[in-house]
């Protein structure tokens, strides 16, 4: 909850107490600079013995609640028909307001059920933005994947609140350019993970919908940030400021045909869902389950994990569950504004996304800004970020790069697992940074993986940058 302080100024408190802890360590910046470089400059391939604050991502490393953690001591481990899979489908029914649930191991594993079920080679399917495991199952499965974001989506500079809109004429174009027939579906991800977490308005839902159902498209909802999208409804939609993220999360629910979600985010637990009332949409899904994921009632999940998803979802209603993340980053985005750093802006829903090519804007994209800028972090302070850029992007089918729309080093603050003594010393470091980031040059592949290459990828500094940046560290702040 944002409390204002005697003093005027606003601060978030967290709405709940620290029962378990798990104990982190910050190693000195020598071992920092062995880690790195056995990471070959991948934050992914660090060892987490050697991360202070792990802010790779908000997936699978939320903290769980009480009720959560005691909801999955009492799972039914049965293969076929298992309580615990009913007490998520009427999570579902009640939170999301879908009769057919099904669950998958994670959210790419609906992803790629949709892609199997819903495309064919010469398809399109069209997005407000795309992520990356979403964009690689429609691919392999043949479709053209089409962002259609609007022009605001990628100024990293913005104050405009709905950054994550689908662009409706691009939208009417696409439909003329492909034929309504060719585009197999819409999909609205809440909130744009790629573009800095910014979130879509009901607005823009509704009239996305609106002409979706013109053309017989159905609109597919990836809900994986749902309630920090409903919480920037409530937040920044003045119609909603009344609302309830649960009845925004209902109204949003009301256009959508198919409904799927990585649970890692919102709900707090490792697994994921598809849901929908479409009996049709549900069969033909439910066909290829078995084969990929698992049975009806568990989809490739711990029954465990299932029980406290069912629980997980109930609680991102609550709007200091939904609000916890987003508020601390908008603590961090100001803190680091106050700093003079280039964040993007406005704060976003799971992360502080830092704008590299201003950052460090010596840099070209082909020596990768982002990826250098989240190795310079780690060294600079311990802290594990993601590089969000060109690395994140495939080559083309001819081999050549394809340079991403933005270059991002994303500092994800997972729900409820850090403090402001962690973004204070994280605001101190990047400030440091940013006032050596002429030491930062770039990276260059040694390994390089044809798909998804950012997460096995392996780099080296050019001009072993990584030294000197490491040596400046210790003569100004010494040995940590
Ligand atoms: C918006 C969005 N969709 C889909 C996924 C894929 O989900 P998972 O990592 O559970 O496979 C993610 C993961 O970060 C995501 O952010």
């Amino acid at each position: 909850m944002n409390v204002m302080l005697s003093t005027g100024k606003r601060i978030p408190v967290e709405m709940h107490k620290v029962r378990i802890v798990q104990q982190t360590r910050l190693v000195p910046i020598r071992r920092r600079l062995e880690a790195v470089t056995e990471a070959g400059y991948n934050t992914f391939l660090l060892r987490t013995k050697d991360v202070f604050l792990d802010m790779l991502t908000d997936s699978g490393t939320n903290a769980m609640s009480d009720n959560q953690l005691a909801a999955m001591m009492v799972s039914d481990d049965a293969y076929a028909g298992s309580e615990s899979f009913y007490k998520l489908a009427d999570a579902v029914k009640d939170v999301l307001g879908f009769s057919y649930t099904m669950p998958v191991h994670q959210g790419r594993a609906a992803e790629h059920l949709l892609a199997k079920v819903f495309v064919k080679p010469g398809d399109a399917v069209v997005m407000n933005y795309h992520f990356t495991t979403t964009k690689a199952h429609f691919e392999l499965a043949g479709a053209t994947v089409l962002e259609l974001y609007t022009d605001e989506a990628l100024n990293t500079q913005s104050t405009n609140p709905f950054r994550g809109n689908l662009d409706l004429r691009k939208f009417k174009e696409a439909i003329e350019k492909y034929g309504a027939a060719r585009i197999q579906l819409v999909r609205m991800e809440a909130t744009t993970n790629l573009i800095g977490g910014q979130p879509f308005s009901i607005k823009n839902l509704r009239e996305v919908k609106a002409l979706a159902a013109e053309h017989g498209i159905p609109l597919v909802f990836d809900g994986s940030l749902i309630s920090e999208n409903a919480y920037f409804i409530k937040e920044r939609e003045p119609e909603y400021a009344n609302w309830s993220i649960a009845e925004i999360v209902r109204e949003m629910m009301s256009v959508v045909d198919i409904f799927y979600l990585s649970a890692r985010k919102s709900a707090s637990v490792r697994g994921g869902m598809i849901a929908t009332n479409n009996k049709e949409y549900y069969d033909r899904l439910l066909a290829w389950l078995p084969v990929y994921e698992g049975f009806a009632t568990y989809g490739g999940m711990s029954t465990k994990e299932i029980e406290a998803m069912a629980v997980g979802l109930r609680e991102m209603t609550d709007v200091n569950v939904a609000g916890a993340s987003p508020q601390l980053i908008e603590y961090f985005v100001g803190r680091l504004l106050e700093n003079g750093i280039p964040v993007v802006t406005p704060p976003g829903g799971l992360a502080c996304h830092l704008d590299a090519k201003r950052f460090v804007p010596h840099l070209p994209q082909s020596e990768y800004p982002a990826g250098a800028l989240a190795a310079a972090i780690y060294l600079a302070s311990g802290i594990r970020s993601m590089e969000r850029g060109t690395i994140s992007m495939d080559r083309d089918a001819s081999g050549n790069e394809v340079y991403a729309d933005l270059e991002l080093a994303r500092l994800a603050v997972p729900r409820r697992v850090y403090t402001m003594s962690h973004i204070e010393y994280a605001v101190d470091r990047l400030t440091w940074l940013y006032r050596h980031a002429s030491l930062v040059k770039g990276l260059r592949f040694v390994e390089e993986p044809k798909v998804l290459r950012f997460f096995f990828g392996r780099l080296e500094a050019v001009d072993d940058w990584g030294a000197k940046l490491a040596g400046a560290f210790e003569t100004e702040l010494g040995p940590e």
